[in-house]
């Protein structure tokens, strides 16, 4: 094993730490995940679940994961190890960074397919295909795309080089810049969309369909799918937000920082909903299509508004812009770790993970066509199993732990030297993330699993884990917090 060595890097600024993460956070899950899964999970109730969940799991897991991050001043892994080893607490905390460094790569392995779409949708726009397109036309060229392994992987393979360049120049070289020019612009042009979604007559029925809750709608399933995209839209559970962390200077805030994130986030993820819904009503398009939603609804608004050849243009311009900010930040903690713990540098380890996330992606491709019917964790294809594994799995787990780890084995005044909250509200944060983040997590983990009659084993080693853990860690306790 290498040399170890710390993070020495910072970012320019406080401001700049809370662009990266937005950079991060907004991505293909608030313009293409969130749309689509709130469609075939029934709209109003789900929304409000998932901002349930950002609001009581997501924020205060964001807050812990940023400080865990600062604390530990590391990759998730060392930095993991690194707060064990200061607080009393067992080094296999490491596996929970561990765990994080998997999820990204497995997370990144489906991401730069989808983002892949998205750069084949940018060139057909160029190219003028979406002008005066009908939606059933946009759904027969959505189809064709599916249908075609080698243009899919074509375009994984544009996208995959892509962030490996990038994250081979170092991130903040120029990602500090092209966020900072790519996140107004994007807010711009999906207020221009939204501003069209109210010209066509469905944008009522857009909004009910977000907003109205009905609860006979929901199931466990659809509150564990708004649970896991809480994680996975504010990129938290897996290490992102710790490595961004460990470059964030002490004078930051990171409750600040924490609530922008959030905010940004989420209104991104509504106004994209907001549009995409008033397109699918207004043209009878059926709102549980799936993945392709966000390809087959938006062509045809380019298609028939005025402008809509050069919006259409920017729009998947920065659809793969902020995919690939959050390619990025999803490859930053394994590659940190090969450089800091193993003494791999960057270039190189770059190469080397891309490469082997670039072949599991292949199975993802494939997932749309040649593998259409082949199954892995139970009926889901193989982009379902590894999408349900981490965002559901893997992410949720991470952020649990990570709640556990702040709340439970941290020592309070080392809580209070990163975050920057006074009582009461230091201590209804720290009674969150003892109680209700975790107990929130396994109770919809457990209930899940077991409707959904898979993994029954996970119910089991995910309480066990929990109780191990909170019982270790009131041992060493003795009182002093909350
Ligand atoms: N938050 C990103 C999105 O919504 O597209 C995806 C993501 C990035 C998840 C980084 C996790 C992560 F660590």
């Amino acid at each position: 094993m290498g040399q170890l060595k710390l993070s020495t890097d910072a970012w320019s600024s406080q401001t700049v730490f809370i662009l990266a993460a937005v950079g991060s956070a907004v991505g293909l899950g608030n313009l293409w995940k969130f749309p689509y899964i709130t469609g075939e999970n029934g709209g109003g109730a789900f929304v409000l679940v998932y901002l349930a969940c950002v609001l009581l799991i997501g924020i205060p897991v964001l807050m812990s994961e940023i400080a865990l991050g600062r604390a530990g001043k590391a990759n998730p892994v060392q930095a993991m190890s690194n707060l064990a080893r200061e607080n009393g607490a067992s080094r296999l905390w490491a596996l929970l960074g561990l765990n994080g460094v998997l999820a990204g790569a497995l997370i990144l392995s489906f991401y730069t397919v989808i983002a892949g779409w998205a750069v084949s949708y940018f060139v057909q726009s160029i190219s003028g295909a979406f002008v005066d397109i009908t939606a059933s036309e946009a759904g027969t060229h959505f189809e064709g795309l599916m249908a075609s392994p080698y243009e899919l992987l074509f375009w994984h393979t544009v996208v995959s080089l892509a962030t490996i360049y990038i994250v081979s120049k170092g991130v903040k070289q120029g990602l500090e810049k092209a966020i900072s020019l790519m996140l107004p612009a994007l807010l711009l042009i999906l207020l221009v969309l939204l501003g069209y979604a109210t010209t066509t007559g469905a944008f009522g029925q857009s909004f009910n369909f977000l907003f109205a809750a009905d609860f006979s709608k929901l199931t466990w399933e659809s509150v564990l799918i708004a649970m896991g995209h809480a994680f996975f839209t504010l990129s938290i559970g897996l290490g992102t937000m710790m490595v961004y962390g460990s470059y964030l200077s002490k004078k930051g805030s990171i409750v600040k920082a924490s609530l922008w994130i959030a905010f940004a986030d989420t209104a991104i993820a509504l106004i994209a909903g907001l549009v995409i819904f008033s397109i699918v009503f207004a043209n009878g398009l059926e709102a549980g299509s799936g993945p392709g939603l966000l390809f087959e609804t938006l062509p045809v608004a380019f298609g028939q508004m005025a402008g809509g050849w050069f919006f259409g243009t920017l729009f998947f311009a920065l659809v793969v812009m902020a995919a690939l900010s959050s390619a990025i930040s999803l490859i930053e903690p394994v590659v940190s770790w090969f450089d800091q713990n193993w003494g791999i540098k960057r270039e190189k380890a770059v190469w080397i993970l891309g490469g082997i996330i670039w072949t599991l992606g292949v199975g993802t491709v494939l997932s749309f066509n040649a593998w259409q019917d082949v199954h892995f964790l139970g009926e889901r294809t193989f982009f379902g199993s590894v999408d349900y594994l981490t965002s559901y799995i893997m992410l949720p787990l991470g952020g649990l732990l990570m709640a556990v780890f702040m709340a439970w084995v941290m020592k309070k005044d080392q809580v209070q030297a990163q975050i920057d909250l006074k009582a009461p509200w230091i201590n209804w944060l720290l009674l969150d993330l003892k109680w209700l983040a975790p107990v929130a997590v396994l109770v919809v983990f457990s209930s899940s699993l077991v409707e959904s009659d898979s993994v029954i084993w996970m119910i089991a080693l995910s309480l066990s884990v929990y109780a191990i853990y909170v019982w270790n860690a009131l041992k060493k306790e003795g009182g002093e917090k909350i």
